[in-house]
């Protein structure tokens, strides 16, 4: 590979891994199936007809060819699916011996490191990259909360309060929020910012309604690469926005809104050969792929019900979807999931056009509180109907007042979450009242941002002159008031 467009000068030493590795690679538009190298000179994020690409690759086996699970994973092309499960035992028992190891860091680096990434523990199902191009922090390994009325374990009557709310027996919420820079993000930059450095690119970025920007500030950062974000001017909570400066992002203030930051981006990497890192770039849903995968090896490898989760430019919905799909192809899990994508009333084109069976793809002028979900023309609207269908899933949409109503109960728990978040919550609820998600069905929802992303919104604030004078007698009177308010509320 010689000099690409962005001027971009690649590492030279692993020319020879890489070449192999981008070979593997393919990118296949969703929209009319054409199919370009999975790298080029120039950097595509786009099919000639305009749809966005999707990454087609060959899994690399991670056993000898000559081993008997061969056969297995050779069945999946024949179509013989007795031999399948064993293929998926073979899987399994790879991820479980690597999520076994301790996280220790060799002094020389090595594989152990990725083996320790709740994204690359599962590379042979993300992508082929040598591992001296892997960049990460690492991300992943986020908590599952057990949170339904019936699994939420003794003394954990806080966290049951969620199964509750949302009328649900078996639940589980899983935490995006616990990665590296705070979002669910993480995931799919740890591969995208691999991919820019694999690529040689000169600089990196990205539009954001902010947790895109603070992780690829994140992970730029950590190569020294340049970086310049594209926000909607006054739409982004000020955790992620001094999350972006802290790290050393250019920012670039849009005065519009996200989907005018987005068409703005695409268009300065075209023409000035920055490497794009929205979602529309196809490896970045690869790396989210592995919130599915990290989920199901959590599991154990038993597929909930029903997957819930916010959904904004959607690109979440289609990773996740792609990801249960293989794994059943796999024979890692023996049914699908059913994905239910929830959207903020205020900023609803995907629940439009499920409400109309997808015959058109609406757009709307967004608003809502949730300003990480605030998108009026989601860029993986394709990828992500495809995945609604075959999935049996189903759209869902949630007003304001639903989202913050959500958001209290998960924060009061403790766990605490950003506004966009809360919307799984509310639209679980939601469909559990429809009677569409049965009670005794096993769910699990993403939180995908954490809590001071966001300290202003759905959260109580302090009272102004609130200081209580510094001696004793005043705080104990002050004390006094509290019991006796908790006391009475207790009583009632
Ligand atoms: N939840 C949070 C906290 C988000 O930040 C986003 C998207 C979503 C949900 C929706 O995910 O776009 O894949 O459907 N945030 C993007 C950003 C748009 O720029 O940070 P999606």
């Amino acid at each position: 590979m010689g000099t690409n467009s962005a001027g971009l000068q690649p590492d030279q030493s692993n020319q020879e891994a890489l070449s192999e590795a981008f070979a593997a690679l393919s990118l296949r538009c969703v929209e009319c199936a054409a199919l370009y190298a999975g790298v080029e000179e120039k950097p595509r994020y786009r099919c000639e007809c305009g749809g966005v690409l999707d990454v087609e690759t060959t899994f690399q086996l991670p056993w000898p060819q000559e081993m008997p699970l061969q056969e297995g994973y050779n069945a999946l092309a024949s179509a013989e699916n007795d031999l399948m499960p064993l293929a998926g035992a073979g899987w399994r028992q790879l991820f479980d011996e690597r999520a076994a190891r301790p996280p220790i860091w060799p002094v020389g680096g090595g594989s152990l490191l990725l083996d320790y990434s709740g994204v690359w523990r599962y590379r042979e199902l993300i992508l082929p990259l040598p591992a001296s191009m892997i960049v990460s922090r690492p991300e992943g390994n986020t908590g599952l909360y057990p949170v339904g009325i019936e699994n939420c374990g003794d003394g954990r009557d806080g966290h049951q309060r969620i199964g509750q709310f949302a009328g649900v027996e078996r639940l589980f919420l899983k935490h995006e929020g616990e990665n590296p820079s705070g979002s669910f993000k993480d995931r799919g930059m740890t591969v995208g910012v691999s991919m820019a450095k694999a690529s040689g690119a000169r600089a990196v970025a990205c539009a954001s309604t902010g947790n895109t920007s603070a992780s690829l500030a994140s992970y730029a950062a950590q190569v020294g690469l340049p970086c310049f974000v594209f926000l909607p001017a006054g739409n982004v909570a000020a955790g992620k926005l001094a999350q972006t400066l802290a790290y050393g992002a250019t920012t670039i203030s849009i005065d519009g809104d996200f989907d005018d930051a987005m068409r703005l981006v695409e268009q300065a990497c075209n023409e000035l050969g920055v490497y794009l890192l929205n979602s529309l770039n196809p490896y970045r849903i690869e790396g989210q792929k592995a919130i599915a995968f990290e989920l199901l090896q959590q599991l154990d490898w038993q597929a909930p019900d029903w997957l819930i989760l916010p959904a904004g430019n959607l690109g979440n919905t289609s990773a996740i979807g792609k990801a249960f799909l293989q794994a059943r192809q796999l024979g890692l899990i023996g049914h699908l999931p059913r994905i239910a994508a929830i959207q903020a009333a205020g900023a609803n084109p995907f629940y439009r056009s499920y409400m109309n069976t997808f015959a058109s793809r609406a757009s709307v002028q967004a608003h809502t509180i949730a300003t990480a979900i605030k998108i009026g023309d989601p860029v993986s609207f394709t990828r992500a109907r495809r995945v609604i269908e075959q999935t049996n899933g189903i759209v869902e949409e949630v007003s304001d007042e639903e989202i913050l109503a959500a958001k209290s109960v998960i924060d009061r728990t403790g766990i605490g979450c950003e506004p966009a978040s809360a919307a799984t919550l509310a639209g679980m609820r939601k469909l559990v009242e429809r009677g569409i998600i049965k009670r005794d069905e096993r769910v699990v929802g993403i939180l995908t941002g954490a809590l001071l992303k966001d300290s202003l919104t759905g959260i109580p604030q302090q009272p102004q002159n609130a200081a209580v004078a510094a001696n004793s007698d005043a705080v104990r009177k002050l004390l006094h008031g509290f019991l006796m308010n908790f006391t009475d509320r207790n009583r009632q």
